[in-house]
């Protein structure tokens, strides 16, 4: 069921500022669990449930993917491309494709002075079997977004497939609608163009007014060989964020997580990350400041058509999610004294 569901997530078309077909397939899964389903202006799919305990938590994951972006058509119908969030030229070359409406190609490279892994953005092109810039201009314009083409690769607990980031984290936030058994108001809020710099998540933030927020989003792990050292490991849990370069979680916040996995004997890790943000901090930003956390999926070769994570630990930030979601006392801002 998951597995499934996460499948058909994986393979809807979805790039920042493009996430429309995303959002639909993400609605249907939502519906039956809503008592209301929005889109704002900038596309955030918020689906709400009414609590009764005069308490929001917004939970969040971001639903677009990585993508390149057509800037240049040229007389023998070659496409120039620069990305859309974090796609490195290396990982970038010699990919399949797909675009909005199903058109296909495979990335090229300038190879006079240039391998594959050398070469820069400017010097990559996608190739969609046109021979010349009209044939292509019948399928493709430019300001037209593809993104990689992903197979599923189903390896038991560990599945890789393009768009883990953050698919996996829609899949989970599906599934604790699903499964949440809470007093709580929740507005599970599936944001937008979070690669391209965490531009959706505040303006949503900002309408629902959150007493909490936990977003849900991938993380680096330190786990395959020579890599750099990193706490996260695929298959230990969920990991609780620490901090990473766009937020510092706040102790309250990540005390309230640890103490709930601790009591549900829910398998868990610390995060820190070097480098990298997540929509955390752009939602505790908003207003006069929101209580937010986040709980990661560690994922291997994050920003690559093969993004790995373990399905254990994706089940794990699941319990996490709904058990944090059955604590009547959500956690308070310094100085605060809580309400009862
Ligand atoms: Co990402």
């Amino acid at each position: 069921m998951f597995k499934q569901m996460l499948q058909d997530l994986l393979l809807t078309y979805g790039p920042s500022g493009r996430e429309d077909a995303i959002a639909a397939c993400i609605e249907r899964y939502a519906a039956p669990y809503a008592d209301d389903i929005r889109r704002d202006a900038l596309g955030n799919l918020i689906v709400h449930r009414a609590g009764k305990s005069g308490k929001r938590v917004m939970l969040s994951a971001h639903m677009d993917q990585i993508g390149l972006v057509v800037v240049d058509i040229d007389e023998n119908g070659f496409l120039r491309i620069a990305p859309v969030g974090g796609v490195s030229p290396a990982i970038a070359a010699a990919r399949q494709v797909v675009f909005a409406n199903g058109v296909r190609g495979v990335t090229g490279w300038e190879t006079k002075s240039k391998t594959a892994a050398t070469a820069a953005m400017p010097e990559l092109f996608v190739d969609i079997g046109a021979s010349d810039r009209e044939s292509a201009e019948a399928h493709v314009n430019v300001g037209d977004m593809c993104v990689f083409a992903g197979d599923f690769i189903d390896m038991g607990d560990r599945v890789a497939c393009a768009a883990m980031d953050n698919r996996i984290a829609c899949a989970v936030l599906l599934e604790v609608l699903r499964r949440m058994q809470t007093d709580h108001e929740v507005y599970a809020v599936f944001t937008v163009q979070e690669e391209v710099g965490l531009r959706g998540a505040a303006p949503a933030a900002y309408a629902i007014e959150p007493d909490l927020n936990i977003n849900l989003d991938t993380t680096l792990t330190g786990d395959t060989p020579e890599c750099g050292k990193l706490n996260m490991m695929l298959g230990k849990g969920a990991a609780i964020k620490a901090m990473d370069s766009s937020v510092i979680v706040p102790a309250a916040v990540r005390r309230f997580l640890t103490d709930v996995a601790e009591k549900h004997h829910i398998a868990y890790q610390h995060e820190v990350l070097r480098a990298g943000g997540t929509d955390t901090g752009a939602i505790q930003r908003v207003r006069d400041g929101v209580l937010a956390g986040c709980i990661s999926i560690p994922t291997r070769y994050i920003h690559t058509p093969v993004e790995t994570i373990a399905l254990s630990d994706a089940e794990n930030a699941v319990r996490l999610v709904c058990a944090a979601l059955e604590e009547e006392a959500l956690p308070v801002a310094p100085g605060t004294k809580p309400v009862v």
